[in-house]
């Protein structure tokens, strides 16, 4: 077994590992691009709140007429830019923290140099300084035109990759109703209103249309399954249930909808059914009767020739059938109904209760 793990097959795993892991870290650096922008631009909205809250403040302590003597004003001052600066960050997010901390002097810079002539924050610091972010349609290493133009990428109707980072690749993804590089074009159930070379605007067909050039059931191209072009070259719903053989089973009734059908069970009293209810029956199961158009159980037991014929035998009706029982005081042995074997008198009116309810 050590024989396999000599020299050239450890490197050739080695290389192997290599490969996997620059893989990883392209895919990797593509995605962390992207989050560096959001951290960067996380910074940047606390700053402008930080900027906000600390407006209506003063120098605190017992400091402050020395301070204000000393330093300029607290507008302007390192301790507001501290404080501002001390609130960019939750304590728990590292990335964050540590994009402050490697970039604290470029705060100071702009605070103090840059902020009358750059006011944007997020322009002169992520996107300018240290190069996170791109300006709105743009993307990559480059801040290169999103797919359709950085005025509009992707036309307006979808979502360009890495918008706004220093990531991504510029490709659309599609609003749903649109597909295409451009997100120009229509999906299928979908036409376009308007068309020209920059702006579409795709809408729904009817319901009943495959794929159409326009909004009614007569701009179809194709028909849905279960609609078909009638005589005016509109898409109509076929009634499924008038076809023969019936679509459905015996025992269930068609039920038509737009663009489909169901089957439905019918009722227990019928032989096949039109609908649902015993009085919709075609026919009438076995055990049941067509009383005035409705299925209604037999009763077996109440014919002329009643069917349980044996000695000490009685007929009790159910629900499309009937059962032979033994009367009471008897019960079945060998076919027969032969009499109850008498308990023990003390038993007696005990025992015949108990017996009977095992008939039943
Ligand atoms: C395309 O259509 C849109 C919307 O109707 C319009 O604003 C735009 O000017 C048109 N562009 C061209 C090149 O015709
Ligand atoms: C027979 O069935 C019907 C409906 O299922 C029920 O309402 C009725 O009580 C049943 N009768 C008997 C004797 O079981």
């Amino acid at each position: 077994m050590l024989s396999t793990t000599g020299p050239e097959l450890r490197s050739l795993r080695m290389l192997f590992i290599l490969i996997l892991v620059l893989l990883f870290q392209l895919i990797d650096g593509k995605r962390d691009l992207i989050s560096a922008c959001t951290t960067c631009k996380q910074i940047s909205e606390n700053f402008n709140k930080g900027f906000d809250r600390t407006m209506k403040q003063n120098f605190g302590g017992g400091n402050t007429a020395w301070e204000e003597r000393k330093l300029s004003k607290y507008e302007t001052s390192e301790i507001r830019l501290m404080e501002i600066v001390e609130g960019l960050c939750e304590s728990s997010s590292f990335e964050c923290n540590r994009m402050v901390e490697e970039h604290e002097e470029h705060f100071e810079t702009w605070w103090f140099k840059r902020k009358t002539k750059h006011p944007d924050l997020h322009k002169w610091f992520c996107i300018e300084t240290i190069k996170v972010c791109c300006p709105k349609g743009t993307f990559g290493p480059d801040c290169n035109a999103c797919v359709g133009g950085s005025e509009r990428p992707c036309h307006g109707n979808g979502l360009c990759d890495g918008e706004g980072t220093r990531g991504g690749s510029g490709k659309c993804s599609c609003n749903h109703g649109y597909q295409g590089e451009f997100c120009l074009d229509c999906i299928d159930g979908y036409f376009n209103e308007i068309r020209n070379d920059t702006f579409s605007l795709c809408s729904e067909c009817h319901s009943s249309c495959k794929t159409c050039t326009g909004a009614t059931n007569q701009d179809c191209d194709e028909c849905k399954e279960g609609w078909e072009e009638d005589d005016q070259e509109a898409c109509v719903d076929v009634n499924e249930c008038l076809k023969d053989p019936s679509p459905c089973k015996e025992d269930q009734y068609c039920l038509n909808k737009e663009g489909s059908y169901s089957c439905k069970a019918c009722d227990t009293v019928c032989s096949g059914c039109t609908g649902v209810g015993p009085d919709k029956c075609q026919a009438c199961a076995s055990g049941y009767q067509d009383t005035e158009g409705t299925c209604t159980d037999i009763d077996e037991c109440s014919q002329p020739e009643p069917p349980c014929t044996k000695e000490n035998q009685e007929c009790a009706n159910t629900n499309g059938s009937y059962m032979c029982i033994c009367s009471s005081g008897f019960e079945e042995h060998d076919d027969e109904c032969v009499q109850t074997p008498q308990p023990e008198k003390a038993e007696e009116s005990e025992a015949s209760d108990s017996d009977l309810h095992r008939e039943l």
